[in-house]
Parts: structure tokens; sequence; C-alpha cells
């Protein structure tokens, strides 16, 4: 190839990312010839010694050998404060503090795999200060329910979204010196019953809808760590899953890294090593003693062993140690990661709708209520799981202060009692027939006195912000919502409002999809701002004053109810049952006072509440309210601004297309606004004469693009033909369906804006 033509290769690969796998060779690998001379000389139990928990959260080095301790540490949306050796409690450092960054919903809604770069690099600068080897992220399962719990850490719905923002986030890390981990490998898409529940999936579906964010993490990334689920795949434990760890990820993508199991995720010791777990965590119940003897036994070979042994070590010569006297020393959280912060945060916010109400007005010194507890509240930490204790977090209502200081006058009423501590504590002590009756009699008097103080709020008021929404108890790890309504009588309090002033704009804080029934006819303007990291309130109030425009796109679908979506509509969720959370015995152990009966729903009591059937196969998200035409609340994609665009000119460089072709496809888009404001164009394919099944669209391509009041840019979009391959079971490999197809370009799934016919040959 000469020079020139091997440019553009890889220029097509610059722009298209990497798709193959077939002749990829991770950076990892280098190291084995060193890794040679070091298993030489270790003992075999110096090396099992390496596969499982020293700490809570460290895996054992070999001292004796100069290989430092390997420290883990969580992900995915800022680093996690340091926690007693043994222990969940915390050890009570000042340093620790660190950046809140906006959670896995918001920085997908940024749709900007440059941002997901920057902020993989922030939260790694500071995985180093504290002396951290690994980040236990990015979280990348996909949005299956909008109920999920984990929905606010994870990405997107879709695969080719959440697949770009991976590469850039895991890139992000591993440029800044840590190791990444893909988590939680897979199927992991639901809390309730996480540690217990198994997911039966179509082969396709998990290829082509479930897979792709860790595949394209692996081979385009080469992520050095996954983190196995809790959870179950076509019946094995995905800690010792054959066909997840030895096949797919290491054999067909080329995986060279460690595999991790999910905290307290592994449930045997021979199966578990062969095959694919090479570090079991938090404890040594299967992979200390218990694999020493099975080795000694003859049940596992030290071939095994020393191939496992490897793969760690290959991460550990990766990533340099940082000496245990450097680490700690100064404040985690600094002014350039709180900058990536708050860039996150401004992009992220999705403006849902807007009658000509936003950007404030703030001339006249208006007078603005500011109602809600969401308005005040923090979300750094809360629920189950890891959370951020951050230097700071500017709230809602500090950041309007902040930024409208004198040119308003606000007047915060806090509207309604926050859902706190879900479900934890009931099963210790139960409460009596009267004391129950006194706390049901103290609660509904708390109520009426804060919708009375709210009412006279808005009542005076010029306008209203009622901030709305869930918050970090309500969305958590360990269980998922019961509905997506709005708690705390957020529903009844908006209705009351509006009788008294109808001028409201409402501002969901929420990590995933709630029913706006109510909320959405009451409301001159709609905004989401996500739990949003510790420039939120800033960027929140930099978005309604109107100095920034808001550029944020629902990076899933939210639903008119939640019947509609495809595994409600279905009846594949909720299984039904009850259990306790995997996660609560871990707690347990340190921390008594909590517990959870998350997992207890039994709308659907007559399955099997251990299985989950994925029969709504590749009709995920908008995949399904396309193909089925059922209407939405707001489609995949979708965000206004405080200007207008306008498409026009699709063209491609061809009209025929081959199996090793790239589609090159343009559009001129211009602001047709006053408002300096991004676009995110957004490309999506439809097969016109395929001959297998597909959903009606799929996206293929999109790109973020800034634009001033009146300018005009060609945008180009790069799709590689391989790229539109699906998964073939009969042959085990991807495979072309070669057909007509239409590219639709617009602002949304629910929003095409212009159409290019062309074939694939
Ligand atoms: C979570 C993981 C997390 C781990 C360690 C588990 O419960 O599922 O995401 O990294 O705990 O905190």
């Amino acid at each position: 190839m000469n020079n020139r033509i091997l440019f553009a290769f890889l220029l097509v690969l610059a722009f298209t990312g990497y798709a193959g796998g077939e002749t990829r060779k991770s950076a990892l690998l280098q190291y084995d010839p060193a890794i040679d001379g070091i298993i030489g000389q270790m003992t075999l139990e110096e090396k099992i010694n390496m596969l499982h928990g020293k700490f809570m959260f460290v895996s054992a080095g070999v001292e004796r050998l100069g290989i430092a301790d390997f420290k883990y540490v969580d992900g995915p949306f800022g680093i996690r404060e340091e926690l007693q050796p043994d222990s969940w409690s915390p050890l009570g450092l000042e340093n620790d503090k660190a950046t809140f960054f906006p959670t896995g919903s918001a920085l997908a809604a940024t749709w900007s795999p440059e941002l997901a770069y920057r902020y993989g690099t922030g939260m790694a600068r500071e995985a180093r200060l504290r002396g951290k080897d690994m980040i236990l992220g990015p979280a990348i399962n996909i949005q299956r329910i909008p109920t999920g719990g984990r929905t606010y850490e994870y990405l997107s719905e879709d695969p080719f979204l959440s697949s770009r923002l991976s590469v850039g986030f895991v890139k992000g890390i591993q440029d800044a010196g840590v190791a990444a981990c893909l988590k939680h490998y897979a199927l992991n898409n639901q809390e309730n019953n996480r540690g217990m529940v198994n997911v039966i999936v179509g082969e396709r579906a998990m290829r082509e809808i479930y897979l792709p964010p860790f595949q394209a993490a692996v081979e385009e990334a080469d992520a050095y760590g996954v983190m196995a689920a809790y959870n179950k795949v076509d019946g094995l434990w995905c800690a010792e899953n054959d066909m997840l760890l030895n096949t797919i990820l290491r054999k067909n993508w080329g995986f060279a890294g460690l595999v991790v199991s999910d905290w307290g995720g592994t449930h045997s010791t021979v199966n578990s090593i062969i095959n694919g777990l090479n570090v079991e965590m938090p404890g040594r119940r299967f992979f200390g003693d218990a694999l020493l003897d099975a080795v000694k036994a003859g049940n596992v070979s030290e071939e095994i062993v020393n191939q496992r042994v490897r793969e760690v070590l290959r991460v550990r010569l990766a990533i340099k140690p940082v000496p245990e006297e450097e680490a700690n020393r100064e404040m985690t959280s600094r002014p350039p990661q709180q900058k990536i912060a708050y860039d996150v945060a401004c992009k992220s916010i999705v403006l849902l709708e807007n009658n000509g109400v936003l950007p404030l007005d703030l001339k006249g010194k208006p007078v603005i209520a500011v109602i809600g507890d969401n308005a005040v509240r923090t979300m750094g930490l809360g629920g189950v799981g890891a959370g951020v204790k951050t230097l700071y977090e500017i709230t809602p209502l500090e950041g309007l202060k902040d930024r409208i200081g004198e040119k308003a006058e606000l007047v915060y009423a806090q509207g309604y009692e926050p859902v706190l501590n879900a479900g934890f504590g009931r099963r210790f002590g139960r409460k009596s027939q009267e004391e129950l009756e006194k706390e049901a009699r103290e609660k509904e008097l708390l109520k009426q006195t804060m919708t009375a103080e709210a009412l006279e709020a808005a009542a005076k008021a010029d306008l209203v912000l009622f901030f709305a929404g869930d918050n970090r108890w309500v969305e958590t790890e360990g269980s998922d919502r019961r509905d997506m309504m709005l708690p705390s009588g957020q529903d009844e309090l908006i209705q009351k409002i509006a009788q008294v002033n109808p001028n409201i704009v409402t501002i969901l804080v929420s990590g995933a999809p709630n029913d706006l029934n109510i909320v959405k006819p009451h409301s001159r303007a709609l905004v989401l701002s996500w739990f949003n990291g510790t420039e939120g309130g800033n960027a929140l109030a930099d978005v309604l004053t109107g100095k920034i425009s808001p550029g944020g796109r629902l990076p899933f679908t939210f639903p008119v109810k939640l019947e509609d979506s495809p595994a409600y509509a279905l009846s594949n969720y909720p299984q039904g049952g009850g259990s306790r959370d995997v996660f609560v015995g871990l707690v347990e152990e340190t921390n008594p006072e909590m517990g959870s009966e998350a997992g207890e729903q039994d709308s659907n009591k007559f399955s099997d509440p251990n299985t989950a059937y994925y029969s709504e196969e590749s009709l995920v998200g908008y995949r399904w309210f396309d193909t089925k035409e059922k209407p939405v609340m707001y489609p995949f994609g979708y965000g206004m601004t405080y200007t207008s665009f306008e498409y026009a000119s699709p063209a491609t460089d061809k009209e025929r297309y081959g199996k090793n072709d790239v589609i090159r496809l343009s559009i001129d888009l211009k602001n047709t606004g006053a408002f300096a404001a991004d676009e995110v164009v957004q490309a999506y394919v439809h097969r016109i004469n395929p001959d297998v099944e597909w959903p009606y669209k799929e996206l293929k391509a999109f790109s973020r693009v800034a634009l001033d009041a009146g300018e005009k840019k060609t945008v180009t979009l790069d799709i590689p033909v391989k790229n539109l391959r699906y998964w073939n079971e009969s042959i085990q490999d991807w495979d072309h369906d070669l057909c007509d197809i239409e590219l639709l370009v617009g602002a949304s799934a629910g929003d095409i804006k212009v159409r290019k016919k062309i074939t694939l040959k």
C-alpha cells in the first residue's frame, strides 16, 4: 500500500471506527515476554494470591518480585471515596473529595465522543491522585427498561450511541494511565433480582443490541478490564460463562486483559477459572484455598492458572503503580476536572418543550418561585452502590442565585418531601399499627404545610420554576423503580400550582424517563437536567438564562406510558417473585442497619422470577416504537434548542455500494435562528427490500455540530457498509443483507428531515 492510500485508509478508520477484530492485537500482548520470566519465578501460592481480593478494592501483587498490588476504584461517574480496607465504611479522609461528573445518561445526552474522552481523562487523573490502577467503569449496559435502577449510570438504549461514547470514555481513561473496566458484562439490564436472574436472549439481539458497546470498547479502545455481571446468561453465571468470556470476549474480540467478578458475583472455583474469570472480588471464597486445592487435586491445570495470572500481569505491567507515599497527598477534585464536568453538564441538558418562556426574561426584576426539593438536593451520593463524595456540588438553586444575582427575586419552597432511604431498614424491627398510623398523620400534615408554602410562593411570583424528577434514592443500584411516575406527589402538586400560577417551567432532575402525562400540559417549558454533577446547577442556570443554548438530545425514548415499552408490553418484565439483592449481603456484613427489599415486585406473579425472557429481541427502545408504530412522549434523539435548523441537499458520494465500501453522506445544515447552538445530526438506516427481518430503522451515524446564528455547514457522515451487517445465527458470524436502503437524516428518531435512497450490492 503506498503512503497516500494508507493515509486515506487510516483516515477512514479514524472517522468510522474500527469494526474488524480479525487482525487486531491488543497492546497488552507486548508484555508477554517479560511475563514469561515473572511467571517462571512464581510459586503456585503466589499465583493464586493474585487471583482474589486482598482487601475490598485491592488484589495482590508479588512483593518479592516487585509486583505492586492492584487497586480498583468505582466509577463510573467520579472517584469513590476511600473506604476501610475490609469494609464498605468510609475511611474518613479529607483529601478524597472528588469531582462528581454528570452520570451516564447525562454524558450520553451530549452525543459527543470527544466529551466522553475528556470525561475519561478527567476521571483517570483523579484516580491517579488517589493511587488507583483501574476505574470500575464505564457502565455500558443497554437501557432495556425505562425503570432500570441503573439507567442513570448507563448510557443509552441504542448500541451505536453507547458504543461511540464507550470508546471515547475508555480511550480517555487509558490515555491518562489508568485501566478501564467495562461493566457489567453482560446483559445486566435490570436490578431487581440481578443476582439470580437468568437472561434468555436470542443470539442476534445479543450480538446486535447488547454486546456492541463492549465489543467496540475492546476492539477500538483496547479496554484492559471487564467486570463480569451478577446475572446468568443462557443458564450460566456471567463470571463462569465460557461463551461470553472465552469465546466472544477473548477469542472473537481479542481481549487480552483481566476479567474481574462483580463484587460477590463469583459462584464456583473450577468453572470460573476455566471459563475465563481472572479475579474474584472482593473475597477469596472460590479463588483462595479452594483454587489451590483444585489445582493440587488435578481439577484445574497449572497452565490455566498461569494463563489467568498472565492476563492480570499484562494489565499490571501496562499501568504504572502510584507509589504509596504519593497517593492521597492532595485533594482529588481539581479545577481542570471541574471544568470538564461543567462542559459535559452544559451540553447534556435537554429542552423538551418551550412555549416561548425560555430563555428567561429577567427584565423588570421578576419574582421567581423556585419550588421543589430537587432544587436543593445534591445527587453525588444516595441509594445503594458507588457514589461520589464531592468536593462541592452546585445545586440548581445555588446556580440560579449565582447566575441571576440581583436581576430577579428568587423565593424557594420545598414543595414535597423527597423519597430518601427507600426500602432500607424495613426488615429491621416491624412497626406497630399505631406507630404506622401516627407516621401517616404526621406525613399528611407535613404535606399540607409544604403544599401551602409552595402555593403561597407560586401565587406571588411572576414565574414558577418547578423542580421535579427522581433522586439518587429513587433511581438506585440494587432495585428497579416500580413504575416511572414522578415521586413525592409531584403530579398532584403541579396541578395545584397551575391553579394559582400557570406560568410554570418544569425542570426534571432525573437520570431516566418519567411519566410526563400530567406535568407536560402544565408546563410552558420542560427541561431535563439529569444528575448533572459538581457543576450541574451552574450549567442549568446558564441554559435557563440563555448564556448557552440547550443542546442535549435524549439517549432514550420517553414512552407515553410504561406499558407501551417493549419488555412491559410483552410481559417480559417484571418477572415477579421477590428476592434480596446480592449486594445487600455484602453491605450487611459491615453495616447491619442496611438491607433492602428490592426486587419485591409481584405484578407478574405467574412468571418465573429467575428467568428474564428477551422475546422483544432487537426491538429495544425506539426500534420497538418505530416498528410497531406506537406513539411516544418524546422520541430517542430528541431535544430542542433556542434556535432552528434547516436540513437540505442530502447527497452520497455514490449510488451503489459494495461490501467493503464506506457510504459518505453529506447534508447542508443551516442555523436559521438568532442563537448560536449545537445540532445533533442523526443518520438512521431503513431497509427497503431486505432478506432478513430488521427494525424499521437504526442509528448508524451522528455528528454534533456547532453553528453560529445564520451559519451554514456541510455535515459529512460516514457509514461503513460492514457496519450494516447482521448476526447470522446459522453461520455464527456477521453477514451482509445487501438490498436497497434509505438513509433517513434528522434531528431525532421522530423527526426525519431529509432522505436518500442508495443500493447495497
Ligand atoms: C456494582 C459494581 C461496583 C461494585 C464495587 C457492585 O455492587 O454492581 O458496579 O463496581 O459493586 O463497588
